[in-house]
């Protein structure tokens, strides 16, 4: 069976190198004995280098470059991300979408910049049709923007319709996902795993996820 994913979507948080080592070092033991989930942190790259992964537990970037290095004053490379031991990678969240003018064009340069060093993207769309020319090889994160961050999820009926609509295997659900509502998003609606923004900065909440849905996945 494959394992569930659960991603921890960190953003533009915490403040400080010693709070995000020691929210890792919580999930880390919350969730070592898990056997059904593979728990992902993706983390601001400042603090990437400094998170130690292990086994059921990873990190990930939240964006990066097209190229491998050069004259992109301020960018992040797939490959610099991959020497550092990072595995995954968020491409294309509706935040950057809106904030940074990204662009599909963008977000599938990143995406194949990403495979290209086997990085796994992890590609945030809010309709099946933005996945256009994308492989089949990316995990998708359906993110409806009303959803995200705002304390009101998406509908389990409403996600389970867009989600037959995505040709990719692995496709995580995204938005307002708490302890209490996401293993539905798995059970009901058919996701692969779920993409976690405000409830992940809660490090005792984020391992209630992840154990709840490693727990409810046994059956
Ligand atoms: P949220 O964020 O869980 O706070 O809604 C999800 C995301 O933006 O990836």
């Amino acid at each position: 069976m494959n394992k569930i994913y659960i991603i921890a979507n960190w953003k533009m948080n915490p403040l400080t190198l010693a709070e995000a080592k020691r929210n890792f070092e919580i999930i880390k033991k919350g969730i070592r004995n898990i056997k059904n989930v593979k728990a992902v942190i993706c983390s601001p790259f400042v603090f990437l280098g400094a998170l130690r992964p292990s086994e059921v537990l990873s990190v990930g970037g939240q964006d990066c470059f097209w190229q491998d290095k050069g004259a992109f004053t301020g960018e992040v490379s797939p490959r610099q991300l991959k020497n550092l031991g990072v595995e995954y990678v968020i491409l294309g969240h509706s935040e950057r979408r809106r904030y940074l003018a990204e662009t599909d064009e963008m977000i599938l340069k990143k995406t194949e910049a990403a495979l290209s060093v086997g990085i796994k993207p992890i590609v945030c769309v809010e309709k099946s049709s933005q996945l256009k020319g994308f492989s089949k090889n990316i995990i998708v994160a359906y993110e409806p923007v009303f959803a995200i961050g705002t304390g009101k999820p998406c509908t389990v009926e409403k996600a389970k319709s867009v989600r037959k609509k995505i040709k990719q295997q692995s496709v995580l659900y995204g938005g307002s996902v708490n302890s209490s509502n996401a293993y539905g998003y798995i059970r009901e609606a058919g996701f692969q795993g779920l993409l976690v923004g405000s409830a992940s900065l809660d490090p005792n909440e984020f391992v209630r996820i992840v154990r709840e849905v490693d727990f409810s996945s046994k059956t």
